[in-house]
């Protein structure tokens, strides 16, 4: 870090900057009824707090209060830069632009994704702010790391302004494929955005070379293996680098959670709870129409309503944790899942047993693994989805051989838990099929694949990737930092 005049960390400059739309804490009410903030789980920022210790790196990001403006502050030895994000702001920029199109866009039009230019006028605006935040911060030669499909014109925007700086750009999500893509009215500006990145990751090798494919189509890039150089005309002369780095889990923790005597006897007593049936399944989802939750009760109904699931032997706990409420399409599947729900309640209970235990909340991660220890089946039946960490998790924190993944082809967990069941959950009848092979799995097989995938995870756990994306940043810095001071200096 570059020394201070004034001595706090606020002023002061980083080496290492993430930016993301959400900041890494959740609000919560201290005992004396203060508000603060916590730490929210997740494996992102426990893969980035080494390199943020090291570096003592900052995080810019929206800390999740409406027209509230925060100063910087410290948090578990992160420092934290606040975005404010007006009402108006969360409509067209969060709801409106982020949401309602690029996410349904890039998550295979699963519904129709809707173009307005207010909409885009708004995300411009927004990713300049998040952009101007960075720029106050970040020293001379500093490491940025954008994140996600919110922030896709962000690395251009810095290397406008700081030719100097080294930008990785990792995408979430999945990035469509050209035909799909090709709808964008922006489709240029957003290429154009991502392209200011050295490098930018994503989920899968197929993610990678849609957007390679489409900077070839639709800009002025020319692509040779992973690289795209623009033309001479381009007021950008960085070469781009598109890989694919698929995300992982903090692999360490689960496990050591999974081992715990508290969690272990709450899964105990979940089980107990339920009446001890033969079989638990379960779910776990944010409420969004890519996880295929209404394909999964489909199945599900329909393997108790033809009784190859015997009502009284079975239950499925379906998390659905409420997600981006106030926009209309999470709206209608909500009322769909939840008439679903009564549906198969309504048929197949009885007064002392449930086969559906569905859950509109969301959870502290120990009770997650208790649930995943409770659980003989995980079902995964995502439309579409960047890469699942839920599939991964399940998978940690069956040390014990037990239990068994039911995938949805269309993950990117799919490619590396390749000892899943895989499912194409469009097809209804081929998911019955899976499900009660999962169901019927007898345990040596069972044991046999969950080692294999243990295996895979805990050599790629989410340390490793943020490594391996952060050295690949490095390198390609190192090898065209000469002509990077060309251009600074023309
Ligand atoms: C996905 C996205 C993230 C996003 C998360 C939760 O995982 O890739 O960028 O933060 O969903 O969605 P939310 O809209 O609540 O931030």
């Amino acid at each position: 870090m570059s020394s201070s005049t004034q001595g706090d960390r606020a002023s002061t400059a980083s080496d290492f900057v993430v930016v993301a739309n959400r900041l890494p804490v959740d609000r919560v009410t201290n005992p004396d009824g203060t508000q603060g903030f916590r730490r929210s789980p997740g494996g992102l920022v426990t893969a980035l707090e080494p390199v943020m210790a090291a570096s003592e790196g900052a995080w810019v990001g929206w800390h999740g209060g409406v027209d509230e403006e925060l100063d910087s502050f410290d948090k578990d030895g992160i420092h934290l830069v606040p975005v404010p994000l007006s009402e108006d702001d969360l409509e067209l920029y969060y709801e409106g632009f982020s949401n309602s199109t690029l996410w349904p866009l890039y998550h295979d039009v699963i519904v129709p994704p809707s173009y307005h230019r207010t909409w885009w006028d708004r995300y411009k605006k927004i990713n300049q702010r998040f952009a101007d935040a960075v720029l106050r911060i970040a020293a001379p030669n500093a490491t940025v790391w954008v994140h996600d499909y919110q922030l896709q014109l962000v690395p251009r925007l810095l290397r406008l302004a700081r030719p100097d700086l080294k930008i990785g750009f990792f995408l979430h999500i999945p990035f469509p494929a050209a035909s799909l893509f090709s709808q964008l009215p922006w489709r240029k500006q957003i290429l154009q955005g991502l392209a200011g990145a050295d490098l930018v990751g994503f989920q899968r090798e197929t993610d990678a070379s849609n957007f390679l494919r489409c900077l070839r189509r639709f800009t002025d890039y020319q692509t040779k293996g992973r690289e795209a150089t623009p033309s001479l005309e381009n007021d950008l002369q960085n070469i781009c680098r598109a890989d694919a780095h698929p995300i992982s889990i903090d692999y360490e923790q689960i496990q050591r959670l999974s081992r715990d005597p508290q969690i272990i006897a709450r899964a105990a007593q979940i089980r107990h709870e339920l009446g001890n049936p033969k079989t638990i399944m379960l779910g776990v989802d944010r409420l969004d129409y890519t996880k295929g939750i209404r394909h999964r009760l489909k199945a599900y109904g329909e393997l108790l309503a033809d009784e190859q699931l015997q009502a009284g032997e079975v239950c499925l706990i379906q998390v659905a944790s409420p997600s981006r409420e106030n926009v209309g399409t999470y709206i209608e599947l909500r009322d769909q899942v939840e008439l679903m729900v009564g549906q198969i309640t309504g048929q197949h209970d009885t007064l002392s047993h449930t086969t559906l235990r569905y859950l509109h909340h969301s959870y502290p991660l120990r009770e997650m693994i208790s649930l995943y220890l409770a659980a003989d089946v995980l079902l995964v039946t995502a439309l579409r989805d960047g890469m699942n960490l839920v599939a991964k998790e399940y998978v940690a924190a069956h040390q014990d051989g037990r239990g068994v993944l039911v995938l949805s082809e269309f993950t990117g967990a799919a490619d590396q838990l390749t000892q899943s069941v895989l499912v194409n959950p469009h097809d209804i009848d081929g998911m019955k099929v899976k499900i009660m092979e999962a169901v019927n799995m007898d345990e040596t097989e069972q044991a046999k694949r969950m080692k294999r995938m243990n295996h895979h995870l805990k050599e790629f756990d989410v340390a490793g990737w943020s490594d391996r994306f952060l050295s690949e940043l490095a390198e390609i810095n190192s090898k065209s930092a000469p002509a990077k001071e060309n251009v600074a200096r023309a």
